[in-house]
């Protein structure tokens, strides 16, 4: 009986300790051998935290980009992916981090990026949806709550009526005097920061918007007149077609594609473990003046009134909004044929602006959205 005990006790005790090896293997060695093999070859990256990887830094960043607006330009990567983008910043462009005990190879290189979607050597594929993909996402897109947001509504409300614009005029005048040296931080002074952005290439101009908007509506009354869109006329609208490639150039609804290395594979000139998996952040692409030179973040829809090839200087991977390829999404022609419908439609029937209560507040959402809507103004033509 005795001898029973011990001998029980015995095996608890090394399936415990086998247990231990395991998580220890899985969740300390491998991560500590993969940081090794990818810091030895000269790409450095925030390092692996035990089990949580980078995920509770990254989430702590994203939650605090997504609680304040921005200002009003489409410089958006530091609000959207606010923990990558600080990671190009710090570790270069392509940088090795940590999703939960996932090794990611974030890449922005170009070259790199051509490489692994010409996937030449059939060593990348992609990733099994995960069970849990949305349920996931949507547990980890920080939420800024009703009444918070309740507050921000009234503030923006406030800021272009009446008295506030009066303090609006004072803070300019103590900005101007060298009294204080900002507009404030609150959601008053977000608002007034972002018409007086220091850097003045980046700033919203309404004026651009508002001339293409004219444009884009006589294409629409030239090629429809006030008759309801038509599959014939869909493929002459030229000038909406390069206004929607730079919306989707400065908003591409998913902001990255993921491929997984399905044996150990040269890449460049690296050499990358099987368990990798490979993160083409092409949000940053669409942001990068070495690829679109440095009025890269302006509204500037007729970089394509010569086709996409030489918008992009024949190098596909600077314009993916939906992946690339043929393969790459089922969706795309159909999604803009329904923005085209969609767009003519209004056209024909409104002008529009800005309401002022739009907040500038772009977040990834399944989706790039806008966090707490767009506003628009509607003036009837008729
Ligand atoms: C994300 O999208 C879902 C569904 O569209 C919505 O219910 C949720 O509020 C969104 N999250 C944020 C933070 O906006
Ligand atoms: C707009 O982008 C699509 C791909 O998303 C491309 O097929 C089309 O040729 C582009 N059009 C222009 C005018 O750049």
């Amino acid at each position: 009986m005795g001898n029973l005990l011990i001998l029980s006790t015995a095996f608890l005790c090394l399936c415990l300790f086998v247990a231990l090896l395991y998580v220890l293997y899985k969740y300390w060695w491998v991560p500590h051998r993969v940081q090794f093999i990818m810091n030895s070859q000269g790409i450095r990256g925030p390092p692996y935290e035990f089990i949580h990887g980078n995920n509770k830094e990254a989430l702590q960043m994203q939650k605090e980009a997504s609680s304040k607006p921005m200002a009003l330009t489409h410089d958006i990567f530091p609000r959207v992916m606010p923990y990558d983008y600080s990671c190009i910043k710090k570790y270069g462009k392509n940088y090795l981090s940590w999703n939960g005990v996932r090794a990611q190879l974030v890449i922005t290189d170009p070259e790199l990026v051509k490489e692994v979607l010409k996937n030449s050597e059939k060593a990348f594929s992609k990733p099994k949806p995960l069970y849990f993909f949305k349920k996931l996402l949507g547990d980890t897109i920080p939420t800024i709550n009703s009444e918070k947001w309740a507050r921000h509504r009234k503030l923006a409300n406030h800021a272009f009526h009446g008295e506030s614009l009066k303090i609006v005029k004072q803070r300019e005048e103590k900005v101007m005097t060298g009294e204080v040296d900002s507009f404030g931080h609150d959601f008053l002074g977000l608002l007034v920061n972002a018409y007086h952005d220091p850097d003045e290439k980046n700033r919203l101009s309404i004026q651009d918007v508002v001339d293409w908007q004219d444009k884009a509506r006589a294409e629409v009354v030239e090629v429809f007149g006030n008759q309801n869109p038509n599959s014939e006329g869909i493929t002459k609208l030229k000038t909406i077609t390069m206004i929607i490639n730079e919306t989707l150039r400065l908003y591409p609804p998913i902001n990255s594609v993921v491929r997984k290395a399905v044996r150990d594979v040269q890449l460049g000139n690296l050499v990358l473990p099987n368990c990798l998996d490979l993160n083409i952040r092409f949000i940053a692409l669409h942001h990068d003046p070495a690829l679109w030179g440095d009025d890269v973040h302006l509204f500037k829809p007729e970089r394509f009134a010569e086709g996409i090839a030489k918008a992009t200087n024949n190098n596909a991977v600077a314009f993916m909004p939906f992946g690339m390829g043929h393969r790459s999404c089922v969706g795309m022609s159909f999604s803009i044929t329904e923005t085209k419908i969609a767009l003519s439609m209004i056209l024909q029937r409104y002008t529009f602006t800005l309401s002022p209560t739009y907040v500038h507040a772009p977040l990834p959402n399944l989706s790039l959205k806008p966090q707490h809507g767009l506003h628009l103004l509607f003036h009837s033509l008729d």
